[in-house]
């Protein structure tokens, strides 16, 4: 086991120094238990080119059945906690950019329920989410309406109504029911490329066959507020990226037809993955406490302020 973790971690990390650092061990102590795996498995496991470290075939093997067995074996290590009656073992959990206004307070409730449970959390945008979640890289995913052609299970979970958010200076800020016309003379700051803030606002245009003005794109939530506070333009956003520190005072929400658009939150994972007992008791514990989430839930959208 020892030389397997050994060369997990110079597999993943590329280097013999770093992987060595990771597990507190000298680096002639690295190269020794490499060197009796190598000698056991009768073929190289890497090849060094430059400075630079690659697997061999046998490596990338080796590699693929080491990530199975510390599967394996991690969750044997959280059915044996469960049953001496705690949960404990780590959640690996990977939520799209704006689901990081509500999940981390979600998970530190959790984890204060369940103090064993250590949590790794990726904040990455909707097209890599995807792509995390057809590789099985994670335990669940936080995550917009999964599209059709992937084979996954999703639950909703919460609601995530789409806002229409303007300078508190912007000329339209105190009209009513702004006609959709109206709203699509205006310049948009949009979110990057594969971003799901940036599909539902493509989606709403198209849907009412309106050409959208972009005036700027921004990779972040918060620069696009910034934007927006600066008069560059407005935006659509999700109703949560105001949960938090709405600079309050300097933004509003504009009053337009059909809005918010009513999007939902999900929970979802691949079809056939056999959930772990902490992605379980996750899963259970969003379920069975509806009233934490009460408090990130919108009921007056038009408020600036959360309920
Ligand atoms: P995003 O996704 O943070 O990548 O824009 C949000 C969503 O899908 O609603």
């Amino acid at each position: 086991m020892r030389q397997l973790e050994v060369f997990e971690a110079i597999a993943r990390l590329k280097s013999f120094t770093r992987a060595a650092e990771e597990l507190f061990l000298t680096q002639p102590t690295v190269s020794m238990q490499i060197k009796k795996l190598t000698d056991q498995v009768g073929l190289p496991l890497f090849e060094q080119i430059g400075k630079k470290i690659y697997l061999t075939d046998a490596g990338k093997e080796l590699y693929k059945t080491c990530l199975g067995i510390f599967d394996h074996f991690s969750r044997f290590e959280m059915i044996a906690s469960d049953m001496k009656g705690m949960k404990s073992g780590k959640l690996r959990i990977s939520v799209v950019t704006t689901a990081k206004y509500f999940t981390p307070r979600l998970l530190g409730m959790f984890c204060k329920k369940f103090p064993s449970i250590d949590v790794a959390l990726k904040v990455t945008n909707r097209e890599h989410i995807l792509e995390r979640l057809v590789n099985n890289q994670d335990d669940l995913y936080v995550m917009g309406q999964v599209p059709n052609n992937i084979d996954a299970i999703a639950e909703v979970f919460l609601d995530n109504p789409m806002i229409v958010l303007a300078a508190i200076d912007h000329p339209l800020a105190n009209s009513e029911k702004i006609s959709i016309n109206r709203i699509s003379e205006e310049f948009f700051i949009m979110r990057e490329p594969g971003s799901g803030t940036r599909l539902t606002t493509e989606q709403f245009f198209q849907k009412h066959n309106k050409k959208i003005k972009i005036r700027m794109e921004l990779g972040s939530n918060e620069a696009i507020k910034q934007a927006v506070i600066g008069g560059l333009g407005i935006a659509i956003l999700s109703r949560h990226t105001l949960s938090l520190d709405a600079p309050l005072g300097k933004l509003t929400i504009l009053d337009v037809q059909d809005f918010p658009i009513n999007r939902h939150w999900y929970l979802a994972y691949p079809c056939g993955k056999q959930l772990s007992i902490v992605a379980q008791a996750f899963l259970e514990y969003l379920k069975q406490a509806p009233d934490i989430l009460s408090d990130f839930t919108y009921t007056h959208t038009s408020a600036l302020t959360p309920p």
